[in-house]
């Protein structure tokens, strides 16, 4: 899924102007981000956690696509959490909804570091997609 959620007001967008890095933990995977290689996203705002997470193979849960109307993308920014823009209301709303709720959550499709400082984000164990069936 993807695109744009009709009851939420245009973010503009705040992209990074340099190269920094994530870390997502527990998976401990360091992606590299480069502002001039970010592709048009396929899930959640350009630049955002989730699509950083999607460039990198990394999984997070984003059931409604990445248009902030659900929760399952909840993240806890472990470092950087003043690099991630504010959050909106609606982003504040959906978050309400998301278990184990930390004062550094955050939605994962709608924070967009800004590059200033490298992130740290942990996905929760009930966002992890570890667990998959085999194959029938
Ligand atoms: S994927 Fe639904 S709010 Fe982020």
């Amino acid at each position: 899924m993807g695109g744009k959620n009709p009851y939420m007001a245009e973010k503009p967008a705040r992209l990074p102007t340099r190269k920094y890095q994530i870390t997502f933990m527990p998976v401990n995977v360091v992606a590299e981000v480069d502002p001039a290689q970010l592709d048009e996203p396929h899930n959640g705002l350009k630049g955002s956690i989730l699509h950083i997470a999607d460039e990198h193979g990394i999984e997070i849960d984003h059931a409604c696509g990445g248009v902030c109307a659900c929760s399952t993308c909840h993240v806890i920014v472990r470092e950087g959490f003043d690099t991630c823009g504010d959050s909106t209301e609606e982003e504040d709303d959906m978050l309400e909804n998301a278990p184990g709720l930390k004062p550094t959550s955050r939605l994962a499709c709608q924070a967009v570091p800004d590059g200033s400082k490298d992130v740290v984000v942990e996905i929760p164990d009930w966002n992890r997609n570890l667990a998959k069936e085999p194959p029938h």
